[in-house]
């Protein structure tokens, strides 16, 4: 069955000692405060600090290491690029892909995605692959093509075994970082239509057993409303993952 997942995309946020504290702050908070759920934590801090930070989480327990990028190519002359490899190596257990900021900023198309999900896979690393539409697309009603398109050319290339590595992320482009969240309403239809076409693309199982995350200003007042959708099974938080209590409070909406 499908897990309820929040995790925490720090993007290009901190120093080493910044983070260090933040993230003690939460093992605590979370520790102390977050007995009865069965949520699993996914920190995604950036590639310098993943072994320290890995280091400050506590094993065999709900906390887990993710690392934000990673390239498609195994090893090689790719000067300052990180592989799915390293990252496990130094023990990422998530990797998130497809993130609206890389599509934008970086030109990662769905080619190079498919190529970045089967290097990840190939390591043992769990894609967090992240689909969202622009304000602009929303606006001219084309948000299901859209997403759809996104699912079929940049994901359900897999095969079923890696498919069941895989957790979705729903981030609207309008919704990141702008305080703007999808309504809960908005987030379920998505999301309902995200399962459905994994339904499609593999069977009714694997769309029950995959975990879809929304993504775009979620905070600790949003998110239980969120979060008790149906097809809603966590979030991918920016902004509130840099604040212990807030973060804290998310996890607790479960
Ligand atoms: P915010 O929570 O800051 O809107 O960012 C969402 C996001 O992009 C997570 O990957």
């Amino acid at each position: 069955m499908r897990k309820n997942i929040v995790a925490g995309n720090w993007k290009m946020n901190t120093t080493l000692q910044d983070g260090q504290a933040l993230i003690s702050e939460i093992v605590n908070m979370v520790q102390d405060e977050a007995t009865g759920s069965a949520v699993e934590v996914v920190v995604c801090p950036p590639f310098p600090f993943l072994s320290a930070i890995g280091r400050q989480l506590p094993q065999g327990g709900r906390f887990h290491l993710g690392a934000q990028n990673c390239h498609q190519k195994e090893t090689g002359a790719f000067t300052g690029e990180v592989s799915a490899k390293m990252l496990q190596s130094v023990g990422a257990e998530y990797v998130i892909l497809g993130h609206s900021e890389r599509r934008q900023y970086f030109g990662e198309d769905d080619e190079l995605l498919s190529q970045k999900l089967k290097a990840a896979l190939a390591a043992g690393l769990k894609p967090i692959f992240c689909v969202g539409e622009s304000l602009e697309t929303r606006e001219a009603d084309e948000t299901f093509n859209f997403i759809s398109k996104q699912l079929k050319d940049g994901l359900f290339h897999l095969s079923n075994e890696e498919f069941d590595q895989v957790v979705i992320a729903y981030e609207p482009i309008w919704a990141i970082g702008t305080g703007k969240t999808a309504t809960s309403q908005q987030a379920q239809e998505v999301h309902a239509f995200i399962r459905e076409q994994i339904a499609r693309a593999y069977d009714a199982e694997a769309a029950l057993n995959t975990s879809i995350l929304y993504g775009g200003s979620a905070n600790a007042q949003n998110a239980r409303e969120l979060f008790s959708q149906p097809d809603v099974d966590g979030g991918l938080i920016g902004g509130a993952s840099l604040k212990s209590r807030d973060f804290t409070e998310i996890i607790k909406s479960f």
